[in-house]
């Protein structure tokens, strides 16, 4: 007996010191030191013993029960109080916690692209006019010198509304909706979202442009190219030479398409400019007698030339970007990057 008590005081101050919470102290409690717990039923077997042992082992079993009382009540205490701290905390705020940064939002790379190219050209004396999205088949086509069945119409497949009505392929038909209403001079810039039926790894169905154009007296092809050549260094914040390659558009004439000598190489060739040495970045010209002629412009008195840019473009070929369509596929980890 007095081995059992041995044993059962070791076992319980083993529990006492795992005891972590109130519903494990009242467990304790019923086990060991309860009415019906390990110590009375050690208590109760005393009458099974001699007379001679009664009182020494009668005496051993209360103080050790004593004892495991005394550190149950330490160990109570203490539960208790820590629950008692650990709900003042939970009621008070802790002014030394880091304050939480809210997440904000930020523009999309396209829309930064296309503000800073409006910022270049407004700087230049250029303001900026929006049209319609959803455009007549005469701004798009027929007053750019587009009749149906031109070639050119080729490769500006869209989505119809309507027979006559159409989602635009190009920001150009700014220059008829403008000149029709406003007589020169005129400096204007017009941005948006234009729209083609074309999907790969250089082309949305969606993407952007700014059209520019200048119409005045005596405009010449120097000034497009002093125009180009300061947009160029703003743009890419650097003197990078340019390049302007002869070309068709229907609405210009002559026409052509300006490149910029290679960003990432330099010039010296790589994968990005396919080794030539040069990136398209716009085509241009000098706005064909015809257009003015449409819009009631006598051609003899005034010239102009006009531009257009896609965004899109020009933001990969500024932060490197190799593949367009993560524009839109609305990632994080892409989008926090600018
Ligand atoms: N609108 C043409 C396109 O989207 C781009 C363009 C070329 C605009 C020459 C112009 C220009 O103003 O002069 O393909």
């Amino acid at each position: 007996m007095e081995l059992e008590l041995q044993s059962l005081e070791k076992e319980a101050r083993q529990q006492l010191e795992a005891l972590s919470d109130s519903a494990g102290l009242e467990e304790f409690r019923i086990r060991y030191l309860g009415r019906k717990g390990q110590f009375s039923t050690i208590l109760r077997q005393l009458g099974t013993v001699t007379t001679d042992d009664r009182p020494r082992l009668g005496q051993l079993a209360n103080t050790v029960k004593e004892q495991i009382e005394a550190l149950f009540a330490e160990r109570q205490a203490a539960i208790n109080s820590s629950d008692d701290q650990s709900e003042d905390f939970s009621k008070f705020p802790d002014l030394t916690l880091p304050g939480r940064i809210p997440v904000t939002g930020k523009l999309h790379p396209v829309t930064q692209v296309m503000q800073e190219v409006c910022a270049i050209f407004e700087n230049l004396g250029f303001s900026v006019a929006e049209g319609p999205d959803v455009e007549q088949d005469y701004y798009n086509f027929e007053a750019l010198n587009i009749p149906a069945h031109h070639p050119a119409r080729d490769m500006h497949d869209t989505f119809y509304v309507s027979d006559q009505l159409l989602l635009r392929t190009h920001t150009s038909p700014m220059q008829a909706r403008i000149m029709e209403t406003r007589q020169p001079p005129l400096r204007i810039i017009a941005p948006g979202k234009v729209y083609r039926c074309d999907s790969d790894i250089t082309h949305t169905p969606m993407f952007h442009q700014v059209e520019g154009f200048l119409v005045d007296r005596h405009v010449s092809f120097a000034d497009l190219k002093g125009i180009l050549t300061v947009f160029t260094q703003k743009m890419f914040e650097r003197d990078l030479p340019l390049r302007f390659r002869p070309s068709f558009f229907p609405f210009t004439e002559p026409s052509a398409e300006v490149d910029i000598a290679c960003v990432i190489c330099g010039g010296s060739g790589c994968r990005v400019c396919k080794r030539s040495g040069w990136l398209e970045i716009l085509g241009s010209g000098m706005i064909d007698p015809e257009v003015f002629k449409m819009v009631g412009y006598d051609p003899e008195i005034y010239s102009g030339f006009a531009f257009g840019l896609g965004i899109e473009r020009i933001a990969m070929l500024k932060y490197g970007i190799d593949d367009i369509r993560l524009y839109y596929e609305n990632d994080q980890r892409f989008l926090s990057q600018f």
